[in-house]
């Protein structure tokens, strides 16, 4: 737990490191002004010689400890106008900087942008993030403390539990996904789910296998017969008293995707814990919601099963029945997270949301198209993508918005049912997003492919190398939005 306090001014507080934000070359920005003017040809000759021009997301790190109260000076560059996702990550890449040291004390969000404290925040608290649960000698964060100068400690307390709760629930998801699939049989995920629901006060029903049949689970069911491990349907309730309006979120749960019969080769394999982020997604989300006691209801559905090749797995040809009645032919397994969500999308579509957003890392071809840091948005109503969209873009995650005509309907015309899981390679993830839009009825829905981003490639700001939790900030803050403005138009 890293404590988050209300500093006095700059003359006032000490600590290991200060972080001050730098706009431009020699552009000083709050704090940075003030420590510029103390320092003098120290601190311009220094960043002259390193070249530090405070370019976004550039940091420049000084020993101060003769000259401030403080060892270590951290400048960040954050460009001219920093908006919200420059001030996050400025501050991921201080804190990534800064993991050594036990106190931070910051001005970074003394910058004139409205929510900086918060965005600050978040920043600083994801980039402390280390997996570190399997490893023999353990580096973890040594951040104990970060301090905002200058800062009024009512504002704090409210930027600082929102920021803390966005980043425990982030974290909680890329906990999951990071863990071994071996480590997160669907049963696990089942007990955190109930871990979270006792928590926060949040109902649970958890469907098990021999419910599947009586639900109409058809989809879960061809999914889950190649494993050994029993599968599991969560649904998770947040009932507040006078509710602003009604969100149903519903996240792919493949603890591990082997591709079933349709084999994927072993390269395919080796990410393939991932497959469970839209469920640790979801689960993180309502963890989060429940701790900000939003006012808003809001139903959270994970089918979690493994998709592997058992003795009784389902075939290439076999048809399933998901829960709205509608008949699939599989043609191939390894297009299972489409079949699984069916079910999840058709219960939730029968209680009649506002709005149903699902995450899945549904199609190897939505990063082909996007790369591996945006995620494919559909929608089947432009209030429901713009609501989304604009949620994203405050918490800071990338979303594009794709394509889903009615002339591709055909793509996935099967010759024996009423439509196949698979379509053609181009626009696959069009296919798999029409496929989904079958089970969804009238309720405006947005789906969110998260294949590419739900592992971040690389360390940068503060996004940490492997599962990302990408999604739970942009489901925090669309429920946020719906608790302050509701769900209507
Ligand atoms: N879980 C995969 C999608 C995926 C692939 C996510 C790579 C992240 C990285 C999904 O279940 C899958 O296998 N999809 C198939 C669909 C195809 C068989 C129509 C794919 O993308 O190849
Ligand atoms: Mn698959
Ligand atoms: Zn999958």
């Amino acid at each position: 737990m890293i404590e988050i306090e209300a500093g006095g001014s700059l003359d006032e507080v000490s600590g290991d490191v200060l972080v001050v934000p730098v706009l431009g070359e020699h552009n000083w920005g709050p704090g940075a002004d003030q420590v510029a003017d103390e320092l003098g040809d120290f601190l311009t000759d220094y960043l002259d010689e390193i070249d530090f021009q405070g370019k976004p997301g550039s940091v420049a790190s000084l020993p101060v400890r003769d000259r401030l109260a403080f060892k270590r000076l951290l400048l960040v560059g954050l460009g001219e106008n920093p908006d919200h996702e420059q001030l996050r990550q400025g501050a991921g890449a201080a804190g990534k900087n800064a993991t050594r040291d036990a106190s931070v004390v910051t001005t970074l969000h003394l910058v004139d942008v409205p929510g900086a404290d918060v965005a600050v925040l978040e920043g600083l608290l994801l980039s402390q993030y280390r997996f570190e649960k399997y490893r023999t000698e353990k580096k973890p964060s040594r951040v104990e403390r970060i301090t905002l100068v200058a800062a009024d400690e009512a504002a704090i307390a409210g930027a600082a539990r929102r920021a803390s709760v966005t980043a425990d629930a982030v974290n909680l998801a890329r906990d999951l996904i990071n863990e071994p699939p071996a480590a997160k049989s669907p049963s696990t995920l089942v007990e955190v789910a109930r871990g979270i629901a006792d928590a926060g006060g949040l109902d649970i029903t958890v469907f098990e296998p021999d419910q599947f049949e009586q639900e109409r689970f058809g989809g879960l069911m061809g999914v889950a017969a190649g494993s050994h491990q029993p599968a599991a349907m969560i649904v998770l309730r947040h009932e507040p008293a006078d509710p602003q309006g009604f969100i149903g979120i519903v996240g792919k749960g493949i603890v591990f995707d082997s591709g079933g019969l349709s084999l994927k080769p072993p390269s395919g394999m080796e990410t393939m814990k991932t497959d469970m982020s839209g469920a640790a997604v979801v689960l993180a989300t309502m963890q989060a919601i429940a701790a900000l006691e939003l006012p808003v209801r809001v139903v959270g559905v994970a089918p979690v099963t493994e998709n592997m090749p058992g003795g009784g797995a389902q075939r290439p040809g076999d048809v399933l029945t998901p829960r709205n009645g509608k008949t699939v032919e599989v043609l191939n397994t390894d297009a299972e997270g489409r079949l699984v969500l069916a079910d999840a999308l058709s219960l939730v579509a029968e209680e009649e949301p506002d709005l149903i957003v699902d995450a899945a890392t549904l199609t190897g071809a939505c990063p082909v198209a996007l790369g591996e840091k945006i995620a494919g948005l559909w929608g089947n109503t432009d209030q429901a993508i713009d609501q989304v969209r604009v949620a994203a873009d405050e918490a800071g995650e990338a979303v594009w918005h794709m394509p889903l005509p009615g002339y591709y309907r055909k793509n996935i015309d099967s010759d024996v049912a009423d439509m196949k899981n698979t379509g053609p390679r181009y626009g696959g993830s069009i296919n798999a997003a029409l496929f989904l839009k079958e089970f969804v009825a009238d309720v405006p829905w947005v789906h969110l492919d998260i294949a590419g981003p739900a592992r971040w490639p690389d360390d940068e700001h503060y996004q940490v190398k492997g599962g990302s939790g990408f999604g739970v900030r942009t489901l925090v803050k669309l429920i946020e939005n719906v608790a302050s403005n509701g769900a209507g138009p």
